[in-house]
C-alpha cells in the first residue's frame, strides 16, 4: 500500500484502530483522523487491546459513531480535509435477529455490502476529500469469496468525475502494529490475500501509486469476473453459461435494482 507520510489521511471503520495505530507508528504519517462505528464504550467493551489511549497520546483525534451510510454522523470539521480516506476490509455488521434483517428491507448480504462500499466511496468524493488535495479513496479487501463477489472495481458512484485506477497488494507484515479484527467480535483474524482497490480523480496522474490494472478492464476479458482472455466467442459463451459467472450475474442484477430503486444517494 502507497502511502506518502505528508498526506491528510482519514480511515473508516477502524475497528479497534489498530491500523490507525499502524500508519502513525509503523508508518510514520503525521496527518491523521480515526473513524470508527461504534461508541466508545462499545469498541472499548468488544475490544480489549484497541489503540484509543495511543492514539490520544498522539493527539489523533478519533471519530466514534461515525456511519458511512448517514451523512448526519459525520463532524463538519472533516469536510473537504483530507488528501486520502482508507476503509480497510469493509464489512456489514452481522444482524443480530430476523426483525433487524426485515427492517433493512431484507436485501441479500452482497447487495448491503455493495452499497456499503458506493456509500463510502460517494461520501468520499462528496464530502470527505479536498478538491485541491489529492483526491484518493482506498478499499483494501481480501481476493477470496464473498468478498470477490462484490465486483468493488465497478462500483462507481461518480463514473464521469472519478476513475478506479486499480490495484496494489496489501502486504500486512509492512504494518506490524495492526491486527485485523472481526466486524462484531474481540477476534484477530488469519491474514489472506489481500489488495488496495484504489480511486481517483479521473485524467490525473498517479504514477507514483504504481498500481496494477484488474483484468476486469482488459480486452477479451469477462468484466464481470476477470477471466479471459478468450480467443473464440465460444470461449466466452461457455464462460457466461457457467455456474461461477452466472452466480456473479445473478448479484450483479440484484445490485442493479437495488440502484434502480434509489436505494442509494
Ligand atoms: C471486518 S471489520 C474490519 C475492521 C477494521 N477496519 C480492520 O481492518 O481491522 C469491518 C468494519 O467495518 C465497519 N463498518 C461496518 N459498517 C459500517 C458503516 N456503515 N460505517 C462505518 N463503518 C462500518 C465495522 O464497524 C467494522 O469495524
Amino acid at each position: 500500500m502507497y502511502l506518502n507520510k505528508e498526506w491528510r489521511i482519514l480511515t473508516i471503520g477502524d475497528g479497534d484502530l489498530s491500523f490507525s495505530w499502524s500508519i502513525f507508528n509503523d508508518i510514520g504519517a503525521k496527518h491523521i483522523s480515526a473513524s470508527v462505528l461504534d461508541s466508545i464504550p462499545e469498541l472499548t467493551a468488544k475490544y480489549q487491546d484497541n489503540q484509543l489511549v495511543n492514539l490520544h497520546a498522539n493527539q489523533i483525534t478519533v471519530f466514534d459513531q461515525l456511519d458511512i451510510l448517514n451523512p448526519s454522523s459525520f463532524s463538519p470539521t472533516l469536510s473537504k480535509s483530507f488528501d486520502l480516506v482508507i476503509f480497510q476490509f469493509p464489512l456489514i455488521p452481522s444482524f443480530s435477529s430476523k426483525a433487524e434483517f426485515d427492517s433493512k428491507g431484507k436485501f441479500d448480504k452482497n447487495t448491503l455490502n455493495r452499497q456499503l462500499i458506493w456509500s463510502f466511496l460517494y461520501q468520499c468524493f462528496d464530502f470527505f476529500l479536498d478538491p485541491n488535495g489529492q483526491q484518493l479513496a482506498y478499499i483494501t479487501s481480501k481476493d477470496v469469496k464473498p468478498y470477490a463477489h462484490w465486483n468493488i472495481e465497478n462500483l462507481n458512484p461518480f463514473p464521469t468525475k472519478i476513475a478506479f485506477l486499480g490495484w496494489m497488494p496489501f502486504a500486512q507484515a509492512k504494518f506490524p502494529s495492526y491486527q485485523l479484527r472481526n466486524v462484531d467480535r474481540d477476534k484477530v483474524l488469519k491474514s489472506t490475500a489481500s489488495k488496495t482497490y484504489v480511486w481517483g480523480k479521473a485524467n490525473q496522474d498517479y504514477a507514483e501509486l504504481n498500481l496494477k490494472q484488474s483484468p476486469k478492464f482488459l480486452a477479451n476479458h469477462c468484466d464481470l469476473c476477470g477471466k479471459g482472455p478468450f480467443t473464440q466467442e465460444i470461449d466466452r459463451q461457455i464462460h457466461q453459461a457457467s455456474f461461477a459467472h452466472q452466480r456473479l450475474a445473478k448479484y450483479e442484477r440484484l445490485w442493479q435494482n437495488f440502484l434502480d430503486d434509489n436505494h442509494v444517494q
